[in-house]
């Protein structure tokens, strides 16, 4: 009986190891490696005047509120200042090319609101859809996590926890690791063991990526930390007094706990509907810029998102930041509506944007043409994915 059950637990074992070997995939281009990575934070944090969000109509009842014109925001919405530290668990995966040739640059990638880290690699169609996979076939490692919040990363509190200046902290972290050779050693001991991973060598360079609130994180990040990088892509961002102007009603949101599997998320975390998905990532001509199963992709995916880090999020905006001194590109969707009320052309003030950074090497603004906010999540997606690594090639990265 009692070998019976031991063999009954071994097979048991070895399927459970083979699954996660095959977790740690190879790709076309590269090896990835899934990792949960303990990241010890400390950052300043602060009690919101928001309402609480236990159900769907409290949900919509937050969005009105946040949108109210004379809600105030910002520094008038504080309580109390307050600090937060801990460590959190954060999920991540770190790939690295077959090809050798820019095994040194290693990109760091923090996607926005309403997304976990699979916004940056596409199970649907990855060839068309995958950045992970363009990046590996250029020659990058890349780094992409779960920001706290999301994904699966530690979910802590809605309200008070989960807010803007911890995870600039978390990025800080999860950079300094990777420079100083932290990361890389951790990911060559996680389980399951992986040749591609056993004798990496520490990055050389490494450049910041972000979309939408994975972008106010990276241009806050290069500002307040700028010797940390060595290079900044910044898609779906940018600010002006467009920015966000369709207010937080255009998310069509439900309470989370309740609308969003697996139903885990407390207190505070709201979710969108599919239809707020349509109005914040997908956009262009109808006939040509998506296809519906790209919209159902990009519902499928989707993230709760906390309360807290959207009431604390103008911490990371116009930061001034003289201490970067490396090029960086924007990377604008031609019909953004979130971030550009619909249209991005001629928006962007590249002499203001010198004035953020006076120090930076080069100043870049891409447009890429008949594209939603999501840029991936449309069909001309590994056009726009060029533009970056045509950009940053010219700068020897
Ligand atoms: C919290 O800190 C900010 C920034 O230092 C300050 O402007 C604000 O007045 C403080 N709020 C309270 C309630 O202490
Ligand atoms: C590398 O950086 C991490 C994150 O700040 C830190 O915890 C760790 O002690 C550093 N390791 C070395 C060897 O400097
Ligand atoms: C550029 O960096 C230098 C050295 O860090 C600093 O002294 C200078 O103020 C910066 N330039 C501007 C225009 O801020
Ligand atoms: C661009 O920004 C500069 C510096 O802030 C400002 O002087 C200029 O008027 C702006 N240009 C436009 C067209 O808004
Ligand atoms: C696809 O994107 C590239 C890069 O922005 C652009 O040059 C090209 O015109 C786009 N193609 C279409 C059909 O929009």
């Amino acid at each position: 009986m009692a070998s019976i059950l031991t063999i009954a637990i071994l097979l048991l074992l070895h399927r459970r190891t083979s699954a996660s070997t095959i977790d740690s995939s190879k790709r076309p281009h590269g090896f990835c490696k899934q990792l949960d990575i303990p990241v010890f934070a400390t950052a300043a944090s602060a009690i919101y005047d928001i309402p609480r969000v236990d159900n769907d109509i409290e949900a919509t009842a937050w969005a009105i509120y946040d949108a109210t014109r004379d809600t105030p925001h910002n520094v008038q919405n504080i309580i109390k200042n307050t600090t937060t530290s801990g460590i959190f668990n954060i999920h991540a995966q770190l790939c690295v090319p077959k090809s050798s040739k820019k095994e040194d640059v290693l990109q760091i990638a923090t996607h926005g609101v309403h997304y976990d880290s699979r916004y940056w690699d596409s199970e649907y169609q990855p060839e068309k859809h995958s950045y992970v996979d363009a990046a590996l076939k250029a020659g990058y490692s890349i780094l992409t996590y779960d920001r706290l919040g999301v994904g699966q990363s530690d979910k802590p509190d809605a309200y008070t926890v989960t807010q803007a200046p911890l995870e600039l902290e978390i990025l800080r972290q999860l950079t300094l690791m990777a420079r100083n050779g932290t990361l890389y050693s951790f990911a060559g001991k996680a389980k399951p063991v992986d040749a591609a991973f056993n004798t990496l060598a520490k990055p050389k360079k490494v450049v910041h990526l972000g979309h939408s609130f994975g972008s106010f994180l990276t241009s806050a990040f290069i500002a307040n930390y700028g010797p940390l990088s060595d290079g900044a892509i910044i898609t779906g961002y940018l600010l002006t007094e467009n920015l966000a102007s369709a207010g937080s009603t255009s998310f069509n949101v439900e309470y989370a706990a309740t609308s969003c599997p697996p139903f885990d998320r407390p207190s505070g975390y709201v979710v969108c509907q599919k239809n707020g998905i349509q109005n914040i990532f997908f956009g262009g001509d109808l006939k040509t810029a998506f296809t519906p199963e790209l919209l159902n992709y990009g519902n499928d995916i989707k993230q709760p998102v906390p309360i807290g880090e959207l009431a604390s999020a103008f911490w990371l905006l116009g930061n001034y930041g003289p201490s970067f001194k490396a090029p960086v590109q924007y990377l604008l969707p031609e019909f953004d509506f979130y971030v550009c009320r619909g249209d991005c052309k001629g928006l962007a003030n590249v002499t203001a944007l010198a004035q953020t950074y006076p120090n930076a090497t080069d100043i870049e603004v891409a447009i890429q043409p008949n594209t939603g906010h999501a840029l991936p999540l449309h069909n001309n997606a590994t056009a726009g994915f060029q533009l970056s690594f045509d950009f940053l090639a010219r700068h020897g990265l």
